[in-house]
């Protein structure tokens, strides 16, 4: 009754609710195989969970100041440096609680009333809601199992108005897994040149890619695309730092400024000890070894998931390479039955294969198509054998 409009128009995020179904069957004493994680399974690395303790010991623990503290700056600008050789000073950099804090700072501070912003489609839950929030129109470029679900420029053209501001790039992707080429990253750039769009480039999966493939980010192919792109990443998935929310962003200093001043009056500086545990991941000469053992662990399981469900009549998917999902295309189990339930949508899949099997997966619909689930493959090898074991019996049993 005393909800605004706005309030009304937000719809949680869907990958949080499967997870979170998932968990209390299994707290209920169900044996539940959940493929919803949208994090890492492993968990922090000891040398971050030690800094963060120093912190707490030596009383770093008051206010900071909002963008983040000078020596995390730094250091995420020496990354930068290093790793993609781009050069930012600190006043072009930010920190906040999450990648997902800097997406909503950065919509908010670009976003007019009316403006559209770009969105690859299957599209990562928040955002179109983030973009909604900050009242603009999510307008979804389409993308294809048959193109690597990457977004092609011949589609995106004609999708652009006068009202059109934005594109979001995410590579690597969340929900599908694409790694974007340097050629399909210029040919975005050419358009967002010319039709003067500023680009938000997601690339928190950046250090999560397989089979020797190289991230790129869109900020690298030149200046013109350098002062138009803002760089979201942080430490969530890269060290298995989730629940710690730090993430950060590069870009022009005029955006980044107006961010930073948002963020002063939502939620001030992020966390003080996370900020020293961010500070240690991004310099501790341990982090390559932490990562490169995550990315072998992922590449195998990924493997494995991937020939599993193509040897499943009915069902297939195309081997990613990038982040730590697979779509799973259903679409030929449609219109068929378990115990004369038919199985239209991804819904429908999703829920009987939870129900009556225990297995749970994001239904496509979450991202905004029904053709396909999503599993994650951030669980053990051990799992993912068993969930696939009955997601197999489950296609078997359908008639
Ligand atoms: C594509 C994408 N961007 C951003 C985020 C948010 O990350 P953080 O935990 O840093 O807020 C996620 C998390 O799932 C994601 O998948």
């Amino acid at each position: 009754m005393f909800l605004s409009e706005k309030a009304k128009g937000i719809s949680p995020s869907p990958t949080l609710a499967v997870d979170s179904k998932a968990k209390q069957m299994k707290s209920e004493g169900y044996d539940v195989i959940g493929f919803g994680a949208g994090e890492p399974d492993f968990d922090t690395p000891s040398f971050i969970k030690s800094s963060a303790i120093n912190a707490i010991n030596e009383g770093f623990t008051k206010y900071t100041p909002v963008g983040g503290i000078p020596e995390l700056k730094k250091a995420i600008a020496d990354i930068f440096n290093e790793e993609l050789g781009l050069t930012y000073k600190p006043g072009e950099i930010i920190v906040s609680n999450g990648a997902k804090q800097c997406l909503y700072n950065a919509l908010y501070c670009i976003v007019n009333p009316g403006d559209e912003v770009l969105i690859p489609h299957p599209y990562w839950v928040s955002y179109p809601e983030l973009v909604k929030l900050c009242g603009g129109t999510p307008v979804f470029v389409p993308t294809y199992e048959k193109d690597d679900f990457k977004m092609k420029k011949d589609v995106i053209e004609p999708l652009i108005t006068s009202k059109t501001k934005v594109i979001i790039v995410n590579s690597p992707n969340n929900p599908t897994g694409s790694v974007y080429s340097k050629k399909e990253l210029e040919d975005i750039a050419e358009l967002a040149i010319r039709y003067n769009l500023f680009i938000i480039s997601d690339e928190i999966y950046d250090k999560l890619i397989y089979d020797g493939e190289q991230h790129i980010s869109i900020a690298t192919l030149g200046k013109d695309v350098f002062d138009r792109t803002l760089i979201v990443n942080g430490v969530s998935k890269a060290y298995s730092m989730t629940g710690w929310r730090i993430g950060y962003a590069a870009g022009p200093e005029e955006v980044v400024k107006a961010m930073t001043d948002f963020q002063s009056h939502t939620t001030s500086n992020p966390n003080s000890i996370a900020q020293k545990a961010a500070l240690e991941a991004l310099t501790n000469p341990e982090r390559k070894k932490a990562i490169s053992s995550m990315v072998e662990e992922f590449s195998k399981r990924r493997n494995y998931m991937v020939e599993r469900i193509n040897q499943i009549p009915g069902l297939s998917c195309i081997k990613p390479k990038g982040a730590f999902y697979v779509m799973m295309n259903i679409s030929k189990t449609f219109g068929k039955k378990i115990k004369g339930f038919e199985i239209n949508n991804s819904t429908d899949f999703a829920q009987k294969l939870l129900e009556n099997y225990m297995v749970a997966v994001v239904p496509g619909i979450a991202f905004g198509t029904e053709d396909f689930v999503r599993l994650s493959y951030a669980t053990s090898l051990k799992n993912i054998e068993k969930g696939l074991d009955r997601i197999e019996n489950f296609v078997r049993d359908l008639v």
